[in-house]
C-alpha cells in the first residue's frame, strides 16, 4: 500500500509571532504547519519528537480558505524554544482517516532571531507602551499587595507564561517589528527576577501543580506567585463555553489553588481575548488580578511597570464580566451548542440568532435588572485613591454637562477616568435604568493634585426609539445624572425633569424584523429561545422584500477622454470621468481587483481596486489593521481594540490612529480596512478583542477618535461590519433576528457615534443576514441609513468574499461599490447582468464614482 505522505510548509519558527493568520493555527502556540497527502485519522497521531524530545499532540485540519489543503500543526516550539537555531523534527506512526499509515519523516528548521527594536520609531514605540500602560486593567489588589518592590523575585506559574498573547488572530493580527513577551520584559525592563526552575517546569503546554519540594524551594525563594492564563482569540472562531475556553481548566483549578494555599501574596495575570469566568479568585483567594488583554508589542514591558509601580494602572473595563457565561443574557442565542457539540462550520450549516435580549447587552441588563457581576463595567482600581467632586450639572435642552473636579488623594501619580451615566424615567418604552453618556480621562496627577474636567452628553446618547413612529424620543418624567470611576461608584450628582416628552429625530422605518419574537421587557425579563440551527439551502434565501435602488444615469458631456491626471487637476470632473466608463469598465472597477496575502512576491495586503491604464487609473492597495498593519512588512504592533478601549483616552486612539496611518503610508496601502467596531454582544465572539465594548457609546467614541487619527494621517478608513457580525463562526451563514429599537439604539448607534466624530473613506457590509437579508445587498440599509441619515459618501465594500453566500448582482444593484477580493469571474456575473436587463447602468456609475472619489483622496 502507498504511504501517506507530509511535506512542511514552511521551514522556519517565528517565536516573536506565536499565532498564525487563521485562527486554526492560533489554538496551538509555536507551531510548525505541514501539509498531509491524506486527512490524519481523529486517534491517528503518532509520535512527534524534536531533537528527540516528545512534543505534545498537535491538531489535524483542513485548511479551505484559499484552496483545500489538509494540514497538520505541530506545536515544536515545546522544545525548540531558542531564538536562531536549527532543530529536527521527526514524525513517526501517523495514520490516515482511511487507515493509510504515514511515511516516517525528518524535517530540518531553524527558528528565526529575535527582532529588534528600530530606534527610527521610537514615537511609535513609546506610543505603543503608553497604550498597553493604560489599557491594563487592575481588577482586585487586596491589602494593596501590588505593586511588588522593584527587586521582587517571582514564582511564575503555567504554560501561558511562555506563551503571552500581544494580539489577536486573523484580520487584527499585528506583525511587529519588535515585541516583548513578559520574560524577555523582566529581564531587559525591570529589576524583577524570576525563579528559574518553575519557568522550565511550565514549557510545555501543561499546567501542573509542582511537587511538595518544588513548591517548598519556590517559597523558600519569595513569597510572590504569579500565575498565568491565556486565552487565543479572533477571526473565524469563536469561543466556547467550556474548559479551557470560558471556563479554567481542571489543571488550572489545581494549580492556582496550591499556589495561592503556598503563597501569601498571589497574583494573577489574564493574558487573555475575552472576560472569562473570574469565580476562582475568591473561591482560592489570589489577591491581586491584573487583566492584559492583547496589549501589542510593548505587552511585556508595560505589564512589568505595572507589577513595580512604575505605572499606576489606569485601565477601566469596557465590558462586564459576569459570574457565570449564562448569566449572559445573549448565553442561549449565541452559536455555542453545548460543551460537547462541534462548532458547526460555514460550509455546513447556519444559525438563527434571536436577540431576545434586546436594548438589555452588557451592564444595560445586569445594571437594570440587578443582577450581580464579577467585575462590572467601567471597574479598575488604581494604586492611588481619587475623588470625584460634582461642581454642579445641567441640560440646557440639548446636552447634559457636568463639572467635576478629580483629585489624586493617594500617593502614587496617576489618571483617573470620569463616567457620566444617564438614568431615564420610566415611560412607555423600554429604557435601561443607566446608560453611558459621556467620559473623560485627567492627565496624569501628581499626589494632592486636582484636575476639574467637563463632561458633555448630547441628548441623543440618553434617547430612545420609539417603534411606532420611528423617532428617537426623550420620555417626560425625572432624568437622574450619575457620575463616578465605574458604573458601579457612580452616585447621584444632578436631576432634572422634562415636563413633556420630546421627539429629537423622526426617521425611517430600516430593515425591521418581519416575524414577531419574543423580546426581553422590565416584564418579561428572560430570554425564551435557544439560537437554531438553519439548513444550508436557507442561508442563500432572505425572506425580506429587497428594497430597490434606481439612481439617475451619469451623462459623458465631454467629446474628449478625460484622464485621471485631468480628474486629479480639476475633480469637478468626476461625474463625465466615470460617464465615459464602458459597461465592462464599470463592471470591472466593481469588483476588487484579488487578495493579495497569499502570492509570495506580494505585500500581504488584504486587496486591490483595478488599475484602468486606458484613463491613467491608479490602483490602490488595502490592508487590515486595527491596530498595526496586517501586511507581511513588520511594523507597529498596537493594543488590541478591546485594550484600547479600556484606556478611556480618546486623544490615546486619535494618537494611535495617526501612527497606524503613517506607517500605512510608508507601506503604500491607501485604506487601512479598520475600525472594525461592532458591539460586544456576546463575549465569546472570535472577534471580541478586535472590537471596542458593549456600549455604542465608549466604543463609538473609541473607535471614531482611532479612525479620526488615520484620517488626519492622510490615509483612509473604513468602518466595519455593517451590521451584527456578532459571531464569527458560521459567519456567512448566521442569521439575527434584531428589533428596531436594539437597531437603532445599540448596533446603529455604535457606528452613528463614530461618524459624528469622523465620517470614514469607506463601510464595510458584514457578512451575515439581519432581519432577513444580508446588509450587503439591502438597499435601505445602504441607501437610506448610510447614505441618507448618516450622510456618508465615500464607497461601501462587502467583507471578503460575501459572494460565496449573496447573490453579487443584488449586492451592486443596492450600492454596494467594492465586491471584494474579486476576481474577473465576478466582473463578469455584473456584465452578464448588465446585458440581461438585470442590473442598470446608472446603479453601476454610481458604486464606481463613489470608488473613484476614495482612489483620489483617500483620506479626506
Ligand atoms: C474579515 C474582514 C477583513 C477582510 C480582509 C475578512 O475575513 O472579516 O474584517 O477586513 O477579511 O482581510
Amino acid at each position: 500500500m502507498k504511504k501517506a505522505s507530509f511535506s512542511l510548509m514552511g521551514k522556519t519558527l517565528n517565536l516573536d509571532q506565536i499565532e498564525g493568520k487563521y485562527s486554526a493555527f492560533a489554538k496551538v502556540p509555536y507551531a510548525l504547519t505541514l501539509r498531509t497527502s491524506k486527512p490524519l485519522a481523529e486517534d491517528g497521531y503518532g509520535v512527534a519528537l524534536v531533537d528527540g524530545v516528545v512534543v505534545s499532540q498537535g491538531v489535524g485540519f483542513l485548511m479551505d480558505s484559499i484552496i483545500k489543503l489538509n494540514c497538520l500543526m505541530i506545536p515544536v516550539g515545546e522544545v525548540a524554544n531558542e531564538y536562531d537555531r536549527e532543530y529536527t523534527l521527526t514524525l513517526s506512526k501517523f495514520v490516515a482517516a482511511d487507515g493509510t499509515p504515514f511515511k516516517e519523516r525528518s524535517f530540518r528548521f531553524r527558528t528565526l532571531p529575535r527582532r529588534q527594536q528600530d530606534p527610527a520609531y521610537r514615537k511609535h514605540n513609546e506610543l505603543a507602551l503608553q497604550a498597553a500602560r493604560e489599557g491594563m486593567v487592575l481588577l482586585k489588589n487586596k491589602n494593596n499587595v501590588l505593586p511588588l518592590a522593584a527587586n521582587a523575585v517571582l514564582n511564575c506559574f503555567g504554560a501561558a507564561q511562555h506563551m503571552f498573547r500581544n494580539t489577536s488572530t486573523g484580520a487584527s493580527l499585528i506583525n511587529p517589528r519588535w515585541q516583548s513577551n513578559f520574560h524577555q520584559a523582566v529581564q531587559e525592563h525591570s529589576g524583577f527576577s524570576v525563579n528559574t526552575t518553575l519557568c522550565r517546569l511550565y514549557k510545555g503546554l501543561k499546567d501542573p501543580v509542582p511537587s511538595p519540594q518544588q513548591m517548598q524551594k519556590a517559597q523558600n525563594v519569595s513569597d510572590t506567585a504569579v500565575l498565568f492564563i491565556s486565552r487565543t482569540s479572533g477571526e473565524f472562531m469563536d469561543n466556547k463555553p467550556v474548559k479551557g475556553g470560558y471556563y479554567l481548566t481542571d489543571e488550572e483549578h489545581q494549580m492556582i489553588k496550591a499556589v495561592s494555599e503556598a503563597f501569601p501574596k498571589t497574583l494573577a495575570i489574564l493574558n487573555t481575548g475575552y472576560p472569562i469566568e473570574m469565580g476562582w479568585v475568591n473561591q482560592y483567594g489570589v489577591d491581586a488580578v491584573i487583566y492584559t488583554g492583547f496589549a501589542g508589542q510593548a505587552a511585556g514591558y508595560a505589564l512589568v511597570e505595572l507589577l513595580d509601580g512604575r505605572t499606576n494602572p489606569s485601565g477601566k473595563l469596557p465590558d462586564t464580566w459576569a459570574f457565570d457565561y449564562y448569566d449572559y443574557p445573549s448565553a442561549k442565542n449565541f452559536i455555542n451548542f453545548g460543551p460537547e457539540d462541534k462548532v458547526p462550520g460555514e460550509k455546513d450549516k447556519g444559525v438563527l440568532l434571536y436577540y431576545e435580549e434586546d436594548i438589555y447587552v452588557g451592564y444595560r441588563y445586569f445594571d437594570t435588572f440587578q443582577q450581580p457581576v464579577a467585575y462590572g463595567f467601567g471597574h479598575g482600581l488604581s494604586y492611588s485613591e481619587f475623588e470625584i467632586e460634582p461642581l454642579g450639572a445641567s441640560f440646557d435642552g440639548e446636552e447634559v454637562s457636568a463639572n467635576v473636579r478629580i483629585t489624586n488623594h493617594g500617593m502614587a501619580a496617576g489618571k483617573e477616568v470620569a463616567q457620566l451615566y444617564i438614568h431615564a424615567p420610566d415611560g412607555t418604552l423600554e429604557k435601561a435604568n443607566r446608560v453611558l453618556a459621556a467620559f473623560e480621562k485627567t492627565g496624569l496627577l501628581e499626589p494632592g493634585e486636582s484636575q476639574t474636567i467637563k463632561l458633555a452628553a448630547d441628548r441623543m446618547s440618553f434617547a430612545s426609539f420609539r417603534e411606532k413612529d420611528a423617532s428617537y424620543i426623550l420620555e417626560e418624567g425625572h432624568y437622574t445624572i450619575f457620575c463616578g470611576n465605574s458604573l458601579q461608584n457612580s452616585v447621584e450628582v444632578d436631576a432634572f425633569d422634562l415636563a413633556e416628552s420630546q421627539v429629537l429625530r423622526t426617521v425611517e422605518h430600516i430593515n425591521p424584523p418581519i416575524e414577531q419574537f419574543h423580546r426581553m421587557t422590565r416584564e418579561l425579563p428572560y430570554v425564551q429561545e435557544d439560537s437554531k440551527m438553519v439548513k444550508l439551502e436557507q442561508r442563500h434565501t432572505t425572506s425580506a422584500p429587497r428594497p430597490i435602488y434606481d439612481p439617475a444615469p451619469l451623462k459623458a458631456e465631454q467629446a474628449k477622454k478625460i484622464t485621471y491626471q485631468m480628474l486629479q487637476d480639476d475633480p469637478r470632473l468626476l461625474d463625465a470621468f466615470v460617464a465615459q466608463m464602458s459597461d465592462k469598465e464599470l463592471c470591472l472597477l466593481n469588483v476588487c481587483g484579488g487578495a493579495n496575502w497569499y502570492m509570495p512576491w506580494d505585500d500581504g495586503s488584504a486587496g486591490k481596486t483595478i488599475k484602468l491604464s486606458k484613463y491613467g487609473l491608479p490602483q490602490i492597495r488595502v490592508s487590515d489593521g486595527n491596530t498595526g498593519l496586517n501586511i507581511k512588512r513588520p511594523n507597529i504592533g498596537f493594543p488590541s481594540s478591546t485594550v484600547m478601549a479600556a484606556t478611556f483616552n480618546k486623544e490615546l486612539a486619535h494618537k494611535v490612529g495617526m501612527a497606524i496611518g503613517e506607517e500605512s503610508k510608508e507601506n503604500g496601502i491607501a485604506i487601512n480596512l479598520g475600525p472594525g467596531m461592532n458591539i460586544h454582544r456576546n463575549i465569546l465572539n472570535g472577534r471580541h478583542p478586535e472590537y471596542f465594548s458593549e456600549d455604542p457609546m465608549l466604543a463609538g467614541t473609541m473607535a471614531g477618535y482611532h479612525g479620526k487619527g488615520l484620517i488626519d494621517s492622510g490615509t483612509g478608513c473604513t468602518y466595519k461590519h455593517l451590521f451584527c457580525n456578532n459571531s464569527d463562526t458560521s459567519r456567512k451563514g448566521s442569521h439575527s433576528i434584531v428589533s428596531e429599537q436594539a437597531m437603532r439604539e445599540i448596533y446603529y448607534r455604535v457606528f452613528e457615534v463614530a461618524t459624528n466624530i469622523q465620517m470614514p473613506r469607506c463601510v464595510m457590509t458584514s457578512y451575515n443576514s439581519v432581519n432577513g437579508i444580508y446588509p450587503a445587498e439591502n438597499a435601505d440599509v445602504l441607501q437610506r441609513l448610510v447614505r441618507g441619515e448618516w450622510g456618508f459618501d465615500g464607497p461601501i465594500m462587502t467583507d471578503w468574499g460575501t459572494y460565496d453566500t449573496v447573490d453579487p448582482v443584488e449586492m451592486v444593484k443596492a450600492g454596494n461599490c467594492w465586491l471584494t477580493e474579486g476576481s474577473r469571474k465576478y466582473s463578469r456575473i455584473l456584465l452578464q447582468a448588465v446585458k440581461d436587463g438585470k442590473l442598470s447602468r446608472s446603479v453601476l456609475q454610481h458604486n464606481v464614482r463613489y470608488l473613484v472619489r476614495a482612489i483620489l483622496r483617500p483620506s479626506t
